[in-house]
């Protein structure tokens, strides 16, 4: 009898052959009074659970467009987008908001943190909106800012945490719903090399438990810990690599080391 091995769960949810998401054929046009600009003009590719994705291209080629759609802040014009099993491209507005406010992680460059609240109360917002704000769920805050390494820092807010330790926060809160996936748009464009290194560390650790990431980019450095990058142009995917184990590893080892030497530097 084929296939009477069964796989436990939790030890496949890493290499699931589950889609996160699936992109098919997606259009998004913007209709101006003089003109309609094709922001996206037929994108496909599908993102199995587990991936780690970088988002590449120059300015204009659709980067943007294509993270709004797949955070379900807008609709595509034509095609499908998947996420899980649901295809957001027919879904009411309100249907997107629930989906979006549940399902999806949202990791921003500016950190998006709330200033008058704590370090737990943040990572809790995406549950307020669910009125869910019971003592458990204070607890699932509190354990993912320990997750991320700021369980020292419950009760801090944010002006009183540096860049790196907010963005850390975000990443937490991103995670309260355990969403498809965390979508981060340039997460490390505000910080410098190493805490860079630190929030790239963490998005290893957390892939390797087995969340899927997408997240845009325009640093190579970046991109190169990506287990894939996609690469837009003209509102087309231009290309679509992946980036091996060995070359993730050497761009590690390299990128520590040049915050060691700057390190070094500083201290003479
Ligand atoms: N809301 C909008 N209305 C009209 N045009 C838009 C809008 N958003 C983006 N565009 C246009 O769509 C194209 C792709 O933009 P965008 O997705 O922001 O690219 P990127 O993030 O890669 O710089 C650009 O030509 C841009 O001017
Ligand atoms: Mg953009």
């Amino acid at each position: 009898m084929p296939n009477a091995i069964p796989q436990p769960a939790a030890a496949s949810a890493a290499k699931s052959n589950r889609l996160a998401t699936s992109i098919c054929d997606v259009r998004k046009e913007y209709v101006l009074k003089s003109e309609t600009v094709r922001a996206l003009r037929g994108v496909s590719f599908d993102v199995p659970e587990g991936d780690f994705v970088a988002i590449m291209g120059p300015s204009g080629s659709g980067k943007s467009t294509l993270l709004n759609l797949l955070g379900c802040l807008d609709k595509p014009t034509a095609g499908h987008l998947l996420l899980g099993e649901d295809d957001i491209s027919s879904m009411s507005d309100d249907e997107l908001a629930e989906i979006r406010s549940r399902r999806i992680g949202f990791v921003f460059q500016s950190y998006n943190l709330i200033q008058q609240l704590t370090v737990v109360e943040n990572i809790q917002v995406p549950l307020y909106y669910q009125g869910r704000l019971g003592s458990e769920e204070r607890r699932r805050a509190t354990d993912l800012a320990s997750t991320v390494g700021l369980g020292d820092r419950l009760d801090h807010r944010p002006n009183q945490l540096s860049g790196g330790q907010q963005q850390r926060v975000a990443i937490a809160r991103s995670l309260v719903n355990d969403p498809y996936f965390i979508l981060a748009d340039e997460p490390t464009g505000n910080l410098d090399s190493k805490t860079t290194e630190e929030i790239l560390t963490l998005f290893d650790r957390l892939n390797g438990e087995g969340r899927t990431i997408i997240m845009v980019t325009h640093e190579d450095e970046v991109a190169r810990r990506a287990k894939r990058v996609v690469r837009l142009k003209d509102g087309l995917l231009r290309s679509d690599t992946t980036n091996d184990e060995a070359d993730r590893q050497l761009a590690r080892e390299e990128q520590k080391a040049a915050v060691i030497a700057l390190a070094a530097r500083e201290e003479d």
